[in-house]
């Protein structure tokens, strides 16, 4: 007995000490002060080897950090494992950061999975700041979906959003349900597959519907980027590709439906309505002497990155619209007063009508500032920084929380109350002050020149859509209230936790 309780003892002693080595050994090894003579960000205590995770594991991510930068500051250093991280939730900081360095924070990290279709090596997402991104963001701004690009293609928009409204409508006189966010992603998918690839997208074929299938999977496929982000190189250096399978499994197929058009593309190129956006790409593409040759691959990668980019997210939006919409009566009646009054009732709102509708706007907006479908940016220090009296040091992740930033009492009046009048005072003639000092605190669409670059269309894709739900139909819920309840889990995007599925009732008829 007493041998047994010595041993115990023993081994006691001995775990002690290596937990305190190690410990030592990870403080020393990630937390030492930088050569310069600097200090890191402060940081909240930590557990050896894992360091912060266990901080991350019980809520959505953007909720877990809220809650630490509520505890510990605005500007913190953490570390996950091996990642060093930086966390910023406040405007200010986020705006020195941005105005100083952000040509140092242009990057968004190294690539989880390479030949994955989307955020793999061959796309535009996780381009490095450099010449090739810089190509492919000229291209898709001035051609594609840029302001100007975008007035040139305002005839696509307008056949789509007919459809979407008559599909409505039909689902209404067979006193069917729909599902806000389907509806509205088949819109997105439908006006983007049109004014990128023109006539090769079948929308009788349902490629919208395709495309929608892929970028749902792989966003339900989140957990596994993320982790395969932290731990898939660690993983095949030991020769294990677990983490693969399933998201190239939907990645080939995805890649499949994008090669199959790109063929169609090529083959009916003398008979049919290309679009300036591919054309341009397709000729980079045959160009041998281009200084930044694009590959097919490229090609594909970056259409699948534009429907992740754009659908999920204008479509989560549009759903969250309707639900604040559902949920509160009076903003319905003002919406149908302003529409109404601007429209009239003899034609569906357009997207020309856009500018004469400051509350609908405004609704749009504050449903981007409450709930941000991408409530974390994230970024990678490609140099290391001095910011304020701290020193960040090259590869450090970091990690703006713009949910906490759209949501700071300091900023905001009642930040958790939906409230689209706080934005129409910036959208009178004459506060150009106010207007300035807002962008700086909305960061629904990121900031910088990593910011989206598809601002333009989702308010467009968002506006209309919300537009004509509101003035063509009434709807119908189970239940009294919309749950508001957000989704859980490790997410790209911030979703209801269920779906938005109700009854349309025709208001209006057009025919
Ligand atoms: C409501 C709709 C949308 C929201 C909330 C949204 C939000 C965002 C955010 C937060 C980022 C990251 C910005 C940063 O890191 O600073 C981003 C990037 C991006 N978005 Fe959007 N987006 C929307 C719609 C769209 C649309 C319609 C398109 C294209 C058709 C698009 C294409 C992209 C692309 C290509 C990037 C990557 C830019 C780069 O890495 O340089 N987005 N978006």
């Amino acid at each position: 007995m007493a041998a047994t309780v010595s041993f115990d003892f023993q081994n006691c002693f001995i775990l002690t000490l290596f937990c305190l080595f190690l410990t030592l050994f990870l403080f020393v090894f990630f937390f030492k002060k930088p050569k310069n003579g600097f200090d890191l960000p402060p940081s909240p205590p930590s557990l050896p080897i894992i360091g912060h995770l266990h901080l991350l594991l019980l809520a959505p991510i953007h909720k877990c950090f809220h809650k630490i930068s509520s505890k510990y500051g605005p500007f913190l250093h953490l570390r996950i494992f091996h990642v060093p991280i930086v966390l910023v939730s406040s405007a200010s900081m986020a705006h020195e950061i941005f105005k100083s360095h952000d040509m140092y924070v242009s990057f968004r990290g190294a690539v989880a999975i390479d030949e994955c279709i989307v955020f793999g090596s061959f796309g535009f997402l996780r381009a490095p700041y450099g010449g090739y991104w810089r190509l492919i963001k000229k291209i898709i701004t001035t051609k594609g979906i840029g302001p100007q690009a975008l007035e040139r293609s305002h005839g696509v928009r307008v056949i789509e959003l007919e459809r979407f409204y008559k599909n409505l409508l039909d689902k209404a006189m067979k006193k069917q349900s729909v599902e806000i966010g389907e509806e509205a992603m088949r819109l997105v998918n439908n006006t983007l597959g049109k004014l990128s690839m023109g006539s090769a997208f079948s929308v009788e074929d349902n490629d919208g519907g395709k495309v929608s299938e892929f970028t749902v999977k792989l966003s339900a496929l989140s957990r596994t980027f993320f982790v395969a982000q932290i731990f898939n190189e660690p993983l095949e250096k030991l020769g294990i590709s677990l983490l693969k399978k399933e998201i190239m499994e939907v990645s080939h197929r995805f890649e499949e439906l994008l090669e199959k058009t790109l063929v169609r593309y090529e083959e009916e190129m003398d008979d049919h309505q290309g679009t300036e956006f591919m054309d341009t790409l397709m000729a980079a593409y045959r160009d041998e002497n281009a200084e930044y040759k694009i590959t097919r691959k490229n090609i594909k990668a970056l259409f699948a990155e534009l429907f992740f980019g754009a659908g999920d997210t204008s479509s989560t939006t549009t759903r969250w619209a309707m639900a604040e919409i559902i949920n509160n009566p009076k903003i319905l009646e003002k919406l149908r007063e302003e529409i109404d009054s601007v429209v009239g009732k003899t034609r569906i709102v357009q997207e020309t009508d856009l500018p004469k509708l400051p509350y609908l706007q405004a609704v749009v907006k504050e449903t981007l500032r409450l709930h941000p479908v991408a409530p974390v940016l994230s970024r990678e220090f490609e140099q290391g920084c001095k910011i304020g009296r701290f020193y960040i040091p090259e590869g450090t992740s970091l990690v703006i929380n713009a949910y906490a930033v759209m949501r700071d009492p300091d900023s905001w009046e009642d930040p958790n109350e939906f409230k689209p009048e706080r934005f129409l005072a910036s959208s009178r003639s004459g506060q150009e002050e106010e207007r300035r000092e807002q962008a700086l605190k909305f960061l629904a669409f990121g900031t910088g020149r990593r910011g989206c670059p598809g601002s333009s269309l989702a308010y467009i894709l968002v506006g209309t859509a919300v537009g004509v739900m509101v003035q063509c139909f009434d709807w119908e819920i189970n239940g009294d209230n919309v749950n508001m309840e957000e989704a859980t889990g490790l997410k790209f995007f911030m979703a209801l936790a269920n779906p938005l599925t109700c009854r349309p009732l025709p208001r209006i008829i057009n025919h």
